[in-house]
């Protein structure tokens, strides 16, 4: 077993799992350019088996998503009048007010009125929903890639389906900041690093190990979470949309790579468990939102120690490995390399979710379609 003074200078860059330093260290708040450019290094394979079928549960999967396709133009109640600050208040309250249970003594939070807390709540939104558009253009991207390089027609066929959801769901999101919230931010650099990376490696499996595995499980759990909590009508069906077919990206996900890892060595899957952590810990230290604290004037790492503390921090961000740890265990990544990634996933906190039900079984119960025919699909 791993010892857990493990040094993450390989795999994370810093050697301390939670060293906020190195953490706050990642930063791009300050940049204005438009475009950003990845040189990628990838086959684009053709196949000539044409064979559409001949795995079954893809082609299920796609004849699904066919049947699955909805307008975001058309399908989404966007005349809806969306008072940003009074959900703010709402949320508040029923949370027990702004800043419930923590001690802001001799803290930048001291001299707070109601104003700034408002404020604090419209920019964490923003951000939020910011963050959420860029990692759909990243999926939009990535799922172009594995349409090329995948050697499978029917992951071919399936991941094209993907590709139009991804721009739906780009445009939804941004429709939703332009029209209804107060603001965009860049995207978070923690966040940019790990979708570089994603679409940088060489091997097609990576693509769909960081994006379907990793950053749309974390967005699978996340929306939900979000669904569950927003009184916004316009948001609450725009979420239950979009999970539909976050669902389903999941399952490809999982079910193309659960095939493909069978006939990997033991070095290739440890180079993919370490794939799966650094991910999971880049993505785990962007919801420090440190741009946010940055906008309202504030240095992140004088507040940062204070908001750590909250009692319902580590409950919401291991919530966020909630879909990623079952399907990754499905993979089989768990256990292998002598229980690498165990060891890191517990280390992480994160453990507790192994037996949780997977994507690769759970996305049918998620589907629009079946809530709006009342059937199974
Ligand atoms: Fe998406
Ligand atoms: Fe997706």
């Amino acid at each position: 077993m791993a010892d857990t003074t493990t040094n993450y200078d390989d795999l994370i860059g810093r050697s301390e799992l939670d060293d906020l330093e190195a953490i706050l260290s990642v930063t791009n708040s300050e940049r204005d350019e438009v475009l950003h450019a990845v040189q990628s290094n990838y086959q684009t394979i053709f196949t000539w088996d044409y064979s559409k079928g001949s795995r079954p549960k893809l082609d299920k999967l796609y004849e699904k998503a066919k049947r699955s396709q909805w307008n975001a133009q058309t399908d989404m109640p966007w005349d809806v009048e969306v008072d940003q600050e009074k959900l703010v208040v709402n949320n508040a309250l029923a949370q027990g007010g702004f800043n419930a249970g923590m001690d802001v003594t001799g803290t930048p939070f001291e001299k707070w009125t109601d104003k700034e807390w408002v404020q604090l709540g419209i920019e964490m939104q923003n951000w939020t929903l910011s963050q959420f558009m860029h990692g759909e253009q990243g999926a939009l991207v990535c799922t172009a890639k594995i349409v090329e390089s995948v050697p499978w027609i029917d992951a071919k066929y399936y991941a094209a389906t993907q590709v139009m959801d991804e721009a739906r769901h780009v445009e939804v999101f941004s429709r939703y900041l332009d029209d209804k919230l107060s603001g965009h931010y860049p995207i978070s650099a923690h966040l940019e690093l790990l979708l570089d990376d994603i679409i940088r490696d060489s091997r097609w499996d990576m693509t769909y190990l960081g994006m379907q595995i990793m950053v749309e499980g974390l967005a699978l759990a996340a929306f939900g979470f979000m669904h569950q909590m927003t009184t916004e009508p316009l948001l609450k069906k725009l979420l239950r949309y979009v999970m539909s077919d976050e669902a389903r990206h999941v399952a490809f996900g999982v079910l193309s790579l659960q095939e493909y890892y069978r006939g990997l060595s033991a070095a290739e899957l440890k180079e993919r468990q370490e794939f799966t952590f650094e991910a999971a810990v880049r993505m785990r230290d962007r919801f420090l939102q440190q741009e946010v604290w940055e906008r309202m004037g504030i240095k992140p790492k004088e507040v940062l120690p204070l908001v750590l503390q909250s009692p319902e921090r580590p409950v919401f961000q291991a919530m966020l490995f909630s879909k990623i740890v079952p399907n990754v265990k499905k993979l089989g990544l768990l256990d292998t390399s002598d229980g690498w990634l165990r060891q890191k996933f517990t280390e992480l906190g994160v453990i507790g979710f192994e037996n949780w039900t997977d994507t690769g079984e759970e996305y049918q119960s998620l589907s629009i379609d079946q809530e709006s025919t009342g059937a199974a699909a």
